[in-house]
């Protein structure tokens, strides 16, 4: 029995404890806003925050997450000023890495609230996107600080 708190909720599951978290989400909780691309944790499509670091999924195993607190995509608050850019800026192209470069970008932007576009260009670096969206993600990243500084929260 592995016992997890996702989204505030807490599970109790009869799974595998070498279960990456990313099968644990996807397929038992049926959360299916954290996509699987590269399963080798190289290009951040899975990508949830655990105690609110952005870590890859699939390299994390259910054993490993028990204990602690586990956010995805759809446990963001429908305010949070990063999902509210995304949508203002019309970020995504197929949309497909988005929910990980959201979560990374919510967690980046906790610890480092204004940004440079260098500062962008290497913390997102881990998070690939092959429609190539980078120059909106950057946009996006900025006007989420903007946000935040007026008085939301990341
Ligand atoms: S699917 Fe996890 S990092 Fe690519
Ligand atoms: S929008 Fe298509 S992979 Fe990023």
């Amino acid at each position: 029995m592995i016992s997890l708190n996702i989204n505030d909720k807490n599970y109790h599951l009869e799974i595998e404890e070498d279960m990456p978290l990313l099968w644990v989400i996807r397929e038992h909780i049926q959360l299916t806003g954290t996509k699987f691309s590269c399963g080798i944790g190289e290009c951040g499509a899975c990508t949830v925050h655990i105690d609110g670091e952005a870590m890859p999924s699939c390299q994390i195993t259910a054993k490993e997450a028990e204990g602690r607190k586990i956010t995805t995509i759809e446990g963001l608050a429908d305010n949070n000023p990063v999902r509210l850019a995304w949508i203002e800026d019309e970020v995504p192209q197929c949309g497909y890495c988005h929910s990980g470069q959201i979560m990374r970008a919510v967690s980046f932007l906790a610890e480092n609230p204004k940004p440079t576009d260098e500062d962008i260009d290497v913390e997102m670096s881990g998070n690939t996107c092959r429609c190539g969206t980078y120059q909106r993600i950057r946009r996006a990243i900025h006007s989420a600080s903007e946000k935040m500084e007026k008085g939301g929260k990341s």
